[in-house]
């Protein structure tokens, strides 16, 4: 999980690196009160998770509090590459004399971490990058070893920090590898690492990848997910656990695994394209062991789509066979009349794989009118795009 500048910030201040005092606003009058409290020049930053914010127009300065206001109205909105601005982060500034940049990854090129360490940073440090390499410092951190004083003098010994600013960088390189360590970050990441005219070193940017597969060990990271999609059905789909993507056309699509509803939707555009241009209304995997209760959730949330007018359920049976899916289509339809949902729109069922006979047994004896067989994919894909095109 990427995670906001301002969690960023949170995180680092908690692991005692030095950062800007500031607060999140997601309105025009939120940023005033932040910047009242503040009570200096401050600088708003739109919090998008996608770096270049800087040169989109997405940081400003702001001399008082209507200034703040201003700006905050300025940003709020705004599309930063294909990223809306829910929020900014409202912080003191400080004068900048230089701009340096420090991170830790995981380099899994060559199974160790990384430092990564820079005098030249800023906005531009990917260009430094590109074309100044050398000004770049890549040294390899032990898992073991980690980064101790010895270490972090090496670190700043490899990137050539100035003198003045040695102690404080080092300082920073030991708590920074801490806090990476301490929350299972793949990724933390200071640009820039500035050197103010009263000659402190600050962190005025926060950049953290947490690794998911150690969520269980941080029940505190769970309060830094997104409050999760806004659209309405994705958000249904969510809390039934499914995977659910809501798409613009009119073909519901229900498969089992990823890469079959994948290759559905390919086909189902094919085939859209000769049926007055049908599209798939969505991408749902009910995965493996598709229970007629999964079923019945993942039906429910497809013919809850207004724009679905016919549905699609691709189905190749492996470990879960096409039998068992079968019974599980049939029940979840009987599932959903007595939820009292009233199914009326056509479901075209493909069945192959394994006990595929079988299954299909099951569903021509079943003999719901609104239950239409087709044995291919792109027989059934065909035909669901042929009655999306008829039906309204
Ligand atoms: N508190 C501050 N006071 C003064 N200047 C600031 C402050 N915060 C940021 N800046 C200036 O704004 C620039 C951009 O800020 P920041 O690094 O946070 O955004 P960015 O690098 O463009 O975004 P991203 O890191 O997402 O690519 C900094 O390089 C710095 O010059
Ligand atoms: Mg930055």
């Amino acid at each position: 999980m990427d995670l906001y500048e301002y969690q960023g910030r949170e995180l680092f201040e908690r692991h005692g690196l030095p950062v800007l005092s500031g607060g999140v606003a997601e309105t025009p009058d939120e940023a005033r009160a932040i910047a009242e409290r503040l009570g200096d020049r401050v600088v708003v930053k739109a919090q998008v998770k996608v770096g270049g914010r800087g040169k989109a127009g997405g940081v400003k300065l702001a001399g008082d509090a209507d200034e703040a206001v201003a700006r905050t109205a300025d940003i709020l909105g705004m599309d930063i590459k294909g990223h809306p601005v829910h929020r900014v982060m409202v912080t003191v500034t400080v004068d900048i004399v230089e701009e340096y940049y420090l991170s830790y990854l995981l380099d899994r090129a060559n199974r160790t971490f990384l430092c990564i360490a820079s005098v030249a940073g800023g906005m531009d440090i990917e260009q430094v990058a590109a074309e100044t390499p050398e000004r770049v410092a890549k040294i390899a951190i032990d898992a073991n070893a980690g980064v101790d004083e010895a270490k972090a003098r090496e670190i700043v010994e490899a990137a050539k920090f100035p003198a003045d600013v040695a102690d404080q960088i080092a300082d920073i390189a030991v708590k920074l590898w801490r806090a990476f360590v301490a929350e299972d970050a793949t990724l933390v990441e200071v640009n820039p690492l500035a050197k103010t005219a009263g000659g402190r070193v600050l962190c005025l940017d926060a950049k953290v990848t947490l690794d998911d597969n150690a969520d269980f060990r941080h029940p505190d990271h769970e309060a830094m997910v997104d409050a999760g999609p806004v659209d309405p059905l994705e958000r249904a789909a969510k809390e039934k656990d499914l995977n659910y993507v809501k798409l613009d056309g009119e073909v519901g699509i229900i498969g089992n695994g990823a890469g079959l509803v994948m290759s559905t939707l390919d086909v189902v555009a094919y085939a859209g394209e000769r049926h007055g241009g049908v599209k798939p209304a969505n991408f749902l995997d009910i995965g493996g062991g598709a229970s007629a209760a999964v079923m019945a959730n993942g039906l429910e949330i497809v013919l809850s789509d207004p724009s679905v007018r016919s549905v699609f359920v691709n189905v190749f049976g492996g470990i879960t066979a096409c039998d068992e899916v079968a019974n599980g289509i049939v029940q979840a339809l009987a599932l959903l009349a007595d939820r009292g949902e009233t199914v009326t729109k056509p479901l075209v069922v493909r069945l192959d794989g394994n006990n595929a006979e079988a299954g299909r047994a099951i569903l021509d004896g079943a003999n719901n009118p609104l239950v239409q067989r087709v044995d291919t994919m792109d027989g059934a894909a065909e035909r669901a795009a042929e009655l999306a095109a008829a039906g309204e």
